[in-house]
């Protein structure tokens, strides 16, 4: 190991993370009594401009009114670039900041930004007295961002994840697809011509050198790096396999823009019973080669080392984590005050369409 220890940041899990629509608040009670390991509520992308303002209120009163569970409710605020972003963090942190655990950043592009909303925070905790310090996730969605990564994983002691935004990276490395998350079918190489001329064209995953990078700068920061989205919510298939390649990759999690995307990926991000039985049998064996002297010895007819025994630990904690955490089936309601709507109130919009009827 170098002289220079990396902390892992607060442990989270952080297998899920389900993206919920602020001016949705039909999805509030659904997602806050759901089984996503974060839940974030959201007043960027999902949100039309005309709509802000009330979004922001609807997540206000739902933090407020739901009971979210412990330690996995965060809000995605709008990008620094915006007006939209200051309200976002005074208004939501001073009234319902208590209960916020993470506040999600869009389209980081230098570590100053971080320094900027580490600073509001800051002042906005110390004015209201709040107990909590609320937690960073990060996400890394255009080229400025990507190219200051390192200098952004390590900006904030806030800070707890990366996230890889791959429809606004697309967008902003002007990357020829309108897919959100995916391969794509142009991305490819063609073998060499076999005796008969023939070829066979193999797909690439034009995401691996983002995800590779943001999860190395995450890590030597002791962050955690999560992969985005994948937006064919009716192709499971699909999210099982973008979710796998970034799992081996070393995500620890997925986006979910959908709730049955959750229970994909809470059960692709942990570890399988197999995994960990053959790395309880890895360590096992290192224990023994080590009583006796070894440092390395041979299991299954493969060569295992200390360096196994790092591996091999990694799948076990994550197991226990995975087998510590309670499923989310407590009601969830607290107060009987509803979330509010968007809509006019029923009797103003009667009267509005009599009036127009009569002209
Ligand atoms: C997420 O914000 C994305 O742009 O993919
Ligand atoms: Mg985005």
């Amino acid at each position: 190991m170098s002289f220079t220890i990396v902390e892992e940041v607060t442990p989270r899990l952080n297998r899920s993370e389900l993206a919920v629509p602020g001016s949705s608040p039909r999805f509030f009670e659904k997602a806050a009594a759901g089984d996503a390991d974060i839940v974030f509520l959201d007043l960027e992308d999902a949100v039309a401009p005309d709509d802000k303002p009330q979004a922001r209120k609807n997540v206000i009163q739902a933090i407020n009114d739901l009971d979210w569970g412990e330690g996995r409710l965060s809000v995605r605020i709008n990008g620094l670039d915006t007006h939209y972003m200051y309200r976002d963090v005074v208004d939501v942190v001073e009234q319902a900041g208590a209960k916020i655990d993470l506040i999600m950043v869009p389209k980081v592009g230098t570590a100053a930004d971080i320094y900027a909303i580490d600073m509001l925070l800051t002042q906005i905790e110390q004015a209201k007295g709040f107990k909590n310090r609320i937690g960073l996730e990060v996400i890394i969605e255009t080229a400025l961002g990507m190219q200051n990564i390192n200098e952004i994983a390590a900006a904030s002691p806030r800070l707890e994840s990366l996230h890889f935004g791959v429809a606004d990276y697309a967008a902003s490395t002007k990357a020829r697809t309108t897919n959100i998350g995916g391969p794509n079918a142009d991305y490819l190489v063609l073998t060499d011509a076999d005796a008969e001329g023939n070829r066979e064209s193999h797909w690439g995953d034009m995401w691996h050198y983002a995800i590779a990078r943001m999860v190395v700068a995450a890590r030597a920061n002791g962050l955690r790096p999560i992969d985005g989205p994948f937006g064919d919510f009716s192709d499971a298939a699909g999210y099982r396999a973008q979710a796998l390649r970034a799992a081996v990759l070393g995500c620890e999690g997925k986006w979910a823009i959908h709730p049955s995307q959750v229970t994909l990926a809470n059960e692709l991000f942990s570890p399988s019973p197999a995994e960990v039985a053959k790395a309880r049998r890895i360590l096992k064996a290192m224990k023994e080669a080590q009583r006796a002297g070894q440092g390395a010895v041979a299991l299954d007819g493969r060569l295992i080392d200390i360096a196994s025994i790092r591996q091999a630990q990694v799948l076990v904690k994550k197991a226990r984590e995975v087998g510590a955490r309670k499923p989310r089936l407590a009601p969830v309601k607290k107060a009987a005050k509803k979330p509010a709507k968007n809509k006019k109130p029923a009797k103003k919009k009667a009267a509005k369409k009599t009036a127009k009827a009569r002209r």
